[in-house]
């Protein structure tokens, strides 16, 4: 883990416009040292930093991302051991709580997240009968996410936090049945039940895969394999989907509107989306059969919109810790389940092709967490209309935890200003007989 930032010698001073402006200096536990520009607009003065690159916009103690030596911590513990040793839910109360959970505070919580008391009232079921087999399942969850605010019971009288804790439980709960059922809607098949009687990621898989009638449990393999990529995608600091989620939040809307607002930014191709581009990329590449470095020098042609998804990331510069993870997982359990898949292959080439080439080296572009993660979710049997999906159900325990810490502290609106260039004022031409 990176040392904090060196010690600072006071204010930094800023020289505009014949004037002296004193900004003070803080340092983070961790991570770059803050300027505190928020006296600026004493002066007449903002910030202009396109896509927010260089800005913080909330202090959080969650999670850290170094991304010059590719390392992610959850409350300060390397992802990577995190994700082959502990279950997602156990991920999920460290996120929220700040402290790897007791044996008896981990069943507590596991029963709370899978208390057969949460299942989803009969009017959120029925809306899924609404849907159509052409929907994207991403709809679907933030249509689903946005209905609980209408039948999960809200209790004014408890803490913001308690209150936020609460809803999201119930949204814990929730997602992996809205992801079942969604992947039901896609198939055309009836829905599944949820059975609580076994662990998160067991009940979920058998919610995609059992037909009606016959549960189909997942081998021990399979779901190992989920529950490491859950903990992997759990969380990632102030993200496009999580700094949506602490914005809606911030004008008081309620957590459910916040985290149906996340899952449509999340299902973004720049995003979360990217791990569904992936698996097109690779097929085209595939049916295409073109030489990998033409598809490279695609990539790079400044006049071509295409892109190699997957690939690059805002913050690291050296490899995504979690793609090292995902990359492993997809190599042991593709040869498992699916060792025809090709894609894998053209996958691993094309990672090496790129990894040669000087722009990518030049721009530090390596494989992001969406790089090899479909290649698993195709090699598990789903659609990759569903490998969004399956980046809300790691992800929401990381909201769940954001939305807390903002309950706990004083709230400020977001607000951003802007760079305006448009017309300066100018009269309205006059109208006859107006
Ligand atoms: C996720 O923020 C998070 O933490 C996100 C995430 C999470 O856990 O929440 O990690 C999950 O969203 C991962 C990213 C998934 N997206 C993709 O794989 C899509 C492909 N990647 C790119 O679109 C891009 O790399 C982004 C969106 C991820 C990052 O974009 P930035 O930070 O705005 O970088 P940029 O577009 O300014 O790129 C810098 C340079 C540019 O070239 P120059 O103008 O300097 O000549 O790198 C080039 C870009 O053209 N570049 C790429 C590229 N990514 C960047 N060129 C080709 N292929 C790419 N993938």
């Amino acid at each position: 883990m990176p040392s904090s930032a060196p010690e600072n010698n006071g204010p930094a001073t800023l020289a505009v416009g014949g004037e002296t402006i004193e900004l003070a200096v803080d340092r983070p536990a961790l991570g770059r040292t803050m300027l505190d520009v928020s006296s600026l607009g004493q002066h007449g003065l903002a910030v202009y930093d396109p896509g927010y690159a260089d800005t913080a916009a909330y202090q959080s103690g969650i999670t850290f991302v170094d991304g010059e030596a590719g390392r992610l911590y959850f409350r300060g513990y390397p992802v990577e051991q995190l994700a082959t040793s502990h279950s997602f839910l156990e991920v999920a109360y460290l996120l929220m709580y700040g402290e790897l959970p007791s044996p008896q505070q981990a069943d507590d919580f596991v029963a709370k997240v899978r208390d057969p008391g949460l299942v989803l009232h009969v009017g959120i079921e029925r809306l899924f009968d609404t849907f159509p087999q052409s929907m994207h399942p991403m709809a679907m969850l933030s249509i689903a996410t946005e209905a609980l605010n209408a039948y999960a019971d809200d209790d004014a009288s408890l803490s913001p936090v308690a209150r936020v804790e609460r809803a999201g439980i119930r949204l814990l709960s929730s997602v992996p049945v809205f992801a079942g059922y969604a992947h039901s809607v896609l198939r055309g098949v009836p829905r599944g039940r949820s059975n609580r009687s076994l662990d998160y990621v067991e009940d979920f898989l058998q919610l995609c895969f059992s037909v009606p009638g016959h549960e189909q449990l997942p081998d021990e393999a399979t779901a190992r394999a989920l529950n490491t990529l859950l903990v992997l995608h759990a969380d990632h600091e102030l993200n496009c989907s999580t700094a949506t989620l602490r914005m809606v939040a911030s004008s008081g809307a309620s957590f459910y509107a916040s985290a149906s607002a996340a899952i449509n930014a999340l299902w973004g191709p720049l995003h979360g989306g990217a791990n569904q581009e992936v698996i097109r990329m690779l097929q085209e590449i595939k049916d295409s059969g073109k030489p990998l470095s033409a598809i490279v020098d695609k990539a790079k042609d400044k006049n071509d919109p295409f892109r190699l998804m997957g690939f690059g990331h805002r913050v690291y510069k050296t490899t995504d810790a979690r793609a090292r993870v995902i990359r492993q997982v997809a190599l042991d359990l593709v040869e498992k389940l699916a060792p025809a898949d090709p894609l894998l292959e053209i996958a691993m080439k094309l990672e090496e092709v790129a990894l040669a080439d000087d722009y990518f080296i030049s721009r530090r572009l390596y494989p992001n967490v969406d790089f090899y993660s479909g290649i698993i979710y195709r090699a598990i049997g789903f659609p990759d209309a569903m490998f969004t999906p399956l980046f809300v159900l790691g992800r929401s325990a990381g909201w769940v935890a954001h939305c807390m810490e903002m309950a706990t502290g004083p709230n400020r609106i977001g607000r951003p200003t802007q760079f305006y260039t448009g017309p300066t004022e100018r009269t309205v031409p006059s109208r006859p007989g107006v």
